[in-house]
């Protein structure tokens, strides 16, 4: 609902002049919270999510306790594929392991398009129910065609994604109809989010940091960019995340993405310097640093600061993340950090106008 949702974060990702610097996490809403241990069943979370109010509640739980900008839907990127009967579940401490993993082209049949209303409308409930509630953007999100892909052809978490890179180059007619289905299907649920009232969407390429620039141009870009421009006229701002993906960088920012996501293996200022003004920059505090301590993640968030220093266009975050054993109370004071900095430091986010009155 326009107008009842404070739009700090919005504003960040338009680039806009904003009075503090907007902050969540990945991952904010999780196993750090004790609250969330409290409400979590056994089993998957693909089960957890079918219960709208249960899912609301652990969505709200983060922005209540950290103050955050921005609430993100308590869901997860396998949802939509586990909807259209693939055969994949989140297994807890190990990730989305299927059954059959996807290996020749008849395994597209296990591929259908995504029908939100029928296949998962606990999903758009939810999203109902929060915006109801929040005071602060809901952001929605979806898997990107690489990193669900790699789930679905590996069958469970990897480190080299060396199937999914065999299937790429042996078989690129099969890979290319396989992440134009996933490109599809993510279009389908981030349009159900969107229309159920998610004012900005993320998504998330957490593992297509594998890939050199030319492939991920070739093999990846074309459906990755296709979302983005099938979700355009939305005008909700769309991020993009990666991890290790800083070789991807400009490649990324071909993609029609308003934001792109950044992990601490780059700083802000080089990601700035590459990309030019546009698009707007997350990040990219390590959540190791926050598991270490306060002292560290107060140092580093303050170099995370520094870096922008106070150029628009900045939504702080994570670099990844949100470690299982971080201590809640140092997310805590980094929201407080942030936020009581960067308003001291009059960030207005016009270039040339320190300390100016925010629009
Ligand atoms: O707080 C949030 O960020 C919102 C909810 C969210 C979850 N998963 C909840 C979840 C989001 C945005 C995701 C996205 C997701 N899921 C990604 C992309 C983000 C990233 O971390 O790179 C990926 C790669 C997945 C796949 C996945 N799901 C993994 C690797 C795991 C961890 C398995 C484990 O238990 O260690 C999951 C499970 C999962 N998704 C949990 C949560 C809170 C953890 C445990 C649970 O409650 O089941």
């Amino acid at each position: 609902m326009p107008g009842t949702v404070t739009s700090v974060f919005l504003d960040a990702c338009r680039r806009r002049p904003v009075p503090w610097t907007p902050v969540w996490f990945m991952r904010q809403a999780g196993r750090s919270l004790p609250e969330y241990r409290a409400l979590r069943r056994e089993g998957s979370i693909l089960d957890v999510i079918r219960h709208p109010e249960l899912a609301a509640e652990i969505t709200l739980q983060p922005v209540r306790r950290y103050g955050v900008d921005a609430a993100i839907l308590y869901s997860d990127i396998v949802a939509p594929v586990a909807a259209v009967g693939f055969g994949i579940d989140v297994v807890p401490g190990v990730g989305p392991v299927a059954e059959q993993p996807f290996t020749r082209p008849a395994d597209l049949a296990r591929l259908r398009e995504l029908e939100p209303p029928e296949d998962l409308p606990w999903v758009a409930e939810t999203v109902r129910l929060l915006v109801g509630e929040l005071e602060v953007p809901l952001i929605g999100f979806a898997g990107a065609p690489f990193t669900v892909a790699s789930y679905l052809v590996e069958g469970r978490p990897s480190r080299d994604h060396l199937r999914t890179k065999a299937l790429m180059y042996e078989d690129p007619a099969t890979w290319h109809a396989l992440v134009d289905r996933l490109a599809a299907i993510a279009v389908a649920s981030l349009q159900s989010q969107l229309e159920a009232g998610a004012a900005a969407v993320q998504v998330f390429d957490s593992w297509v940091g594998a890939l050199d620039p030319d492939d991920y141009r070739r093999h990846v870009l074309p459906a990755t960019a296709r979302i983005f421009s099938a979700l355009q006229d939305w005008g909700a701002p769309m991020i993009l995340f990666g991890v290790g993906a800083g070789g991807l960088l400009d490649a990324f920012a071909e993609t029609g993405a308003d934001v792109i996501g950044v992990d601490w293996r780059v700083p802000l200022d080089v990601a700035r310097a590459r990309l030019g003004p546009a698009p707007a920059l997350q990040g990219n505090l390590d959540p190791a640093v926050c598991a270490a301590g306060w002292e560290p993640t107060a140092a580093k968030a303050r170099d995370v600061l520094d870096r922008v220093g106070g150029a628009p266009g900045h939504v702080f975050n994570l670099g990844h993340g949100v470690l299982p054993g971080t201590d809640p109370a140092v997310l805590e004071r980094l929201v407080e950090l942030v936020h009581e900095e960067t308003r001291e430091r009059g960030e207005t986010g016009g270039p040339g106008v320190p300390g100016g009155t925010p629009a």
